[in-house]
Parts: structure tokens; C-alpha cells; sequence
């Protein structure tokens, strides 16, 4: 629950990332089923550390897309119950604007415009262009995997659990970033756009080139038995080389993603740069931005405001609120939603 567009009165995560865990990857079915299973709960929990009740409330946020459409069904739906039953405005907001949002209400008033937004997490490698707040253009996009799906592609690949990212990114400190090189993408055409599918196969033809068929399985066969390994146990079960390999997997996404950043923020004039979404948690990515000689401020989410949660979608809903630019109960979920073009 959000007051005035910033004050996080409530912020409840509901995860549901240990059912996923064991197929390698979120399986659709089972994540509006959980959705379904958690949301009543959630609701009354952040009313209740929120010290409210639904007659406080002036108006119900919800994610309208991009997503999952059973899941997003789920939420629209209560939320249209919520409504419906109390007469409150419905607000249907845009789940890559609600990233932007979640730093947009922690900065306030430091964030100057034109701002560049850097979105990436497990469904987005975007970049925006802010003139002013609600004002976007695309200036570059993931022409393949996001940056955080590559994350999750390579760890699955190397034997560790699902979600691969934050592992990879406790683990990348412990090697040598410049043991080996990993080839950097060439954009033909919009220079500004990502790709991270080569990576993502030069890792597989690395493995490939080594035999690590027992390295990999005997990471498989812990995490069966141990579901959230240790950063020692998942030391134990990684050699050097391998270690290597994933810190020079993850300078090369770093490098990616800031050499883009530091074009489109030349290109613009930026006065800040918002780097936000899961992959935004990324503590390398964190360090590299502070020590690179990005030409504006650069603006992260707190840890848990980068990943998904319902506070940044109620701070996006704030100026449309403002705006009263309510919907209907005849708002859909859509599953492709763009933002200024992007999905
Ligand atoms: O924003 P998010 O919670 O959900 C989507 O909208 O996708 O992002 C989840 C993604 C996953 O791919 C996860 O591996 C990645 O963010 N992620 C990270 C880190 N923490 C989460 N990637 C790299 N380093 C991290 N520390
Ligand atoms: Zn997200």
C-alpha cells in the first residue's frame, strides 16, 4: 500500500519461486494456480501492516501487462472484486513502468529529466528515454533473451538452480573476469539494441569444448536435495576455471548493458540514468555503474524494490490517479502490452 505516489505503507512479496525451482524455469499453469492460492492472504497482510482497511483506500492499482496471462488474470480480477464491492477507481498499469517507478518514488524530486531508463529483468533489456515524468521513447531493446533470462539460461546450463541470476552474481567475485573473453554482440542497425543469445552459446560451446558432465550433475543432484545451496556449498561444488567462466559471463552482461547505457545517455543528454528490474539486484552491475564514467547520476531501486512487487505498481498508478484516468470493469489482461513499443 503507497500514500501520496511514495510512502510504502506495506510492501508484501508473496514468492513463489520454490514450486518453479524444480522444473528449471516458471511453468505458467502453476504460477496463476500459486497466484490464485496467495492473493487472498497477501491483500489482508499488507492492509493489516498497512494498519487500514478497504474504507482508507482512494483507489485500486493493478497490473494490466506485459506477463503472464493466467497470472494477471488473477490479480485483475480481485482487484475488479475489490472495486466493484466498494466503489472504488480501478487503475490498470503497465508492469515495465512500474520498474521504472520503483526508483522513480525513492528518488523524487533528485531524478532530473531527460532521463534514461535502463530495464532489465528476466522478461526485459529496455531502454527508455524520459523527457519528462509519463513521457517515454524506445531507444534500444533485447533483440533475443533478456538479460535476466540469459542469467537463468546460463546457470541452468552450468547445473545450478532456478533463478540462476542471483547465484551467478555471488558467485562471479570468486573468479577471474579476465581469464577468458566471451564475444561482445555487434548490433547491425539500431546500435543501441542488446542481444545476448551468442553469450548465452559461447558459455554452452565452452562447456561443451571441457568435460564437465560431472562438475554439471553433481550441482544438479545437490540442489534436488538442498534447495537453496550456500554460497560455500555452491564454492565447494564449483572449480576455479568454472568460476572464471562465470565472472567473464557476467562482465560481459555488465559491459553490455553500461556500454549501451553511456551511448543512449550521450545520445539524449541524460540527466540520470534509472537502472531497474531483477537483474538491477545485481551486485557487480551496482559497482561497475558507481565506478564507470557514466556522463549523469545513475539511480538504483533498494534491493527489494528491484525485484517484482505490488508497491511500484501502486506508485505508477499515481499520476493516473491524478489524472483520473481510471478503467472499467471491462479491463483485459494483456499479455503484450507495449510501452512506447516495447513488450
Ligand atoms: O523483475 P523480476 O523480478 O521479474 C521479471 O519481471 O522478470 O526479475 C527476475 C529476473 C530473473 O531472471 C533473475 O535471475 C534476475 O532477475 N535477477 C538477477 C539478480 N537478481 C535477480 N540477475 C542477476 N543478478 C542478480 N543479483
Ligand atoms: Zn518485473
Amino acid at each position: 500500500m503507497i500514500e501520496d505516489g511514495s510512502r510504502i505503507l506495506s510492501s508484501v512479496v508473496s514468492s513463489q519461486l520454490d514450486v518453479h525451482a524444480k522444473y528449471g524455469g516458471v511453468v505458467p499453469e502453476l504460477a496463476s494456480r500459486e497466484h490464485l492460492r496467495a492473493i487472498t492472504a497477501v491483500v489482508r497482510q499488507a492492509m493489516e501492516q498497512a494498519a487500514c482497511s478497504y474504507s482508507d483506500l482512494a483507489a485500486v492499482a493493478v497490473t494490466q501487462g506485459p506477463g503472464l496471462v493466467g497470472s494477471l488474470l488473477v490479480g485483475i480480477t480481485y482487484a475488479k472484486a475489490i472495486c466493484f464491492a466498494r466503489g472504488l477507481p480501478l487503475i490498470g498499469v503497465n508492469h515495465i513502468e512500474g520498474h521504472i517507478h520503483a526508483v522513480a518514488m525513492e528518488a523524487g524530486a533528485q531524478l532530473a529529466f531527460p532521463a534514461l531508463a535502463l530495464v532489465v529483468s528476466g522478461g526485459h533489456t529496455h531502454l527508455f528515454e524520459m523527457r519528462e515524468p509519463g513521457a517515454y521513447r524506445l531507444l534500444g531493446k533485447t533483440r533475443d533473451d533478456a538479460a535476466g533470462e540469459a542469467y537463468d539460461k546460463v546457470a541452468k546450463l552450468l547445473g545450478f538452480s532456478y533463478p540462476g541470476g542471483p547465484i551467478l552474481d555471488r558467485l562471479a567475485p570468486h573468479g577471474n573476469p579476465n581469464a577468458m573473453r566471451f564475444p561482445r554482440a555487434k548490433m547491425k542497425g539500431n546500435e543501441l539494441d542488446f542481444s545476448f543469445s551468442g553469450l548465452k552459446t559461447a558459455v554452452l560451446r565452452w562447456t561443451e569444448s571441457r568435460d564437465m558432465t560431472a562438475e554439471i550433475q553433481a550441482r544438479r543432484d545437490f540442489c534436488k536435495h538442498t534447495p537453496h545451496p550456500t554460497l560455500d556449498e555452491w564454492l565447494a561444488l564449483t572449480p576455479q576455471t568454472t568460476r572464471d567462466a562465470i565472472a567473464a559471463f557476467q562482465a560481459t552482461v555488465i559491459d553490455e548493458l553500461l556500454t549501451r547505457s553511456q551511448a543512449a545517455a550521450d545520445s539524449i543528454d541524460a540527466q540520470s540514468l534509472v537502472i531497474s528490474g531483477g537483474v538491477a539486484c545485481n551486485a557487480g552491475l551496482r559497482a561497475a555503474a558507481q565506478r564507470s564514467r557514466l556522463p549523469c547520476a545513475v539511480f538504483f531501486p533498494t534491493p527489494a524494490l528491484s525485484t517484482d512487487n505490488a508497491a511500484m505498481i501502486a506508485a505508477a498508478a499515481f499520476p493516473k490517479f491524478h489524472r483520473r484516468d481510471f478503467a472499467d470493469m471491462t479491463l483485459r489482461a494483456n499479455a503484450a502490452l507495449t510501452l512506447a513499443g516495447a513488450k
